[in-house]
């Protein structure tokens, strides 16, 4: 990994738009439309959206996590990071982030969908804690793959969060 990014996290706003999709289109096969950031804002208070923030001036965005948080479940949708800052911490931070705001809300376990094929967002939740738990088979198009689902379970979430407290900035 490359020395660690510093960064601010910070809730996305609608300003924030044309940096998250300039990354957005270079981050996916598939990749969501302005509009369908659009309808998460209105999604209130479901939807779960953060961006990462470098530089002490203005709002330069490398990175941001959409999430749905309902009920106890927190569904992470959406997570890039800028691919000229990418292995310096940022995705952590932002799902990092993304957990503990949504066990703010009430989650207590969280989980997703990753193309099979995604060796680096397979390793970052792993390294989080989260569990393979099912494959949801051709799930995907552009190119048709199979889904893995992760899982955090709520024991996992919370020794998380109690370990990233005690090490802010931690690198582990
Ligand atoms: C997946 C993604 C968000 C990771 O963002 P990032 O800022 O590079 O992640 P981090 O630097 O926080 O990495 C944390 C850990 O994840 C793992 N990881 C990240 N990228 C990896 C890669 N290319 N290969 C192997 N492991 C990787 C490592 O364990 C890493 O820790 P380390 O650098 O100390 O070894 C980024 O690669 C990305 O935007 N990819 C395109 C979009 C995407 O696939 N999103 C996920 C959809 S589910």
């Amino acid at each position: 990994m490359g020395k660690k990014a510093a960064i601010t996290i910070d809730r996305m706003v609608k300003e924030d738009l044309d940096q998250v999709l300039a990354i957005e289109v270079v981050s996916f096969t598939m990749p969501w439309s302005k509009n369908l950031f659009l309808s998460e804002f209105r999604n209130k208070p479901i939807s779960l959206m953060l961006v990462a923030l470098s530089g002490d001036e203005g709002r330069f965005v490398v990175g941001y996590i959409v999430c749905w948080v309902f009920v106890d479940e927190l569904h992470i949708l959406d997570l890039a990071t800028m691919p000229q800052g990418r292995r310096r911490g940022i995705g952590r931070e932002l799902v990092l982030a993304a957990l503990r705001t949504g066990y703010e809300w009430g989650a207590r376990k969280a989980f997703l969908e990753v193309r099979e094929s995604n060796s680096a967002a397979l390793e970052l939740y792993r390294g989080l804690g989260f569990m393979q738990t099912q494959v949801r088979e051709d799930y995907y198009e552009l190119p048709v793959e199979s889904a893995i689902v992760m899982t955090l379970p709520t024991e996992g979430l919370r020794r998380l969060l109690a370990d990233s407290d005690n090490n802010p900035g931690d690198e582990s």
